[in-house]
């Protein structure tokens, strides 16, 4: 847990992530549309940044390999979301090294995700690279993998 005066950073509920993936990256679908297959697995874990005491930024770490890298110990980033009017402040990037952190503790050598066309230079900001073609995610987009050797 990282923490000052009104900024805190750490592990939250699969349920607290749901609440801000809503709003970030389902706007106006139910809270089942929310819901990732894994949220609740033993190894999933999902990192919340809180300001004012009102969580703002949420992302999930789960243990799933991708066959394009060829590193054993492979973790997804799933659910990165900022609140909007929270965005472009450094909250995911901060986020995003949090949950990197705890996975160096735990040996793990590759991250991965499945980047929204507009998040790629964000990721990019944070060493991840484009691995492979592009792809639809149908409602969603086009999205690239993207990945970071820990
Ligand atoms: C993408 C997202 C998680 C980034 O979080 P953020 O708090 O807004 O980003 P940060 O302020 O930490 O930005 C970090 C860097 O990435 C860049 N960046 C962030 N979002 C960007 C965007 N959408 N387009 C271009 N660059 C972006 C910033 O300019 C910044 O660079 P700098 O350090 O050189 O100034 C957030 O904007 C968000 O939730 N967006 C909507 C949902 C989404 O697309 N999620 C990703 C799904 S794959």
């Amino acid at each position: 847990m990282l923490e000052n005066s009104n900024y805190r950073i750490g592990l939250i509920t699969a349920k607290e992530a749901w609440s801000i993936r809503q709003p970030v990256l389902r706007e106006g679908k139910p809270i089942e549309a929310c819901i990732f297959d894994g949220d609740d697995f033993e190894t999933t874990f999902h990192i919340g940044l809180f300001v004012d005491n009102t969580l703002i930024a949420v992302a999930t770490f789960m243990k799933n390999s991708n066959s394009l890298f060829l590193e054993k110990k492979q973790f997804q980033l799933r659910g990165m979301a900022v609140l909007k009017e929270f965005q472009g402040k450094g909250y995911g990037n901060d986020i995003l090294k949090f949950g990197e952190s705890l996975l160096i503790k735990q040996g793990v050598k590759m991250i991965w995700c499945n980047a929204r066309k507009i998040a790629v230079n964000f990721y990019q900001k944070n060493n991840y690279t484009i691995k492979g073609d592009s792809f639809i995610i149908p409602e969603i987009g086009i999205h690239y993998v993207m990945g970071k050797t820990l």
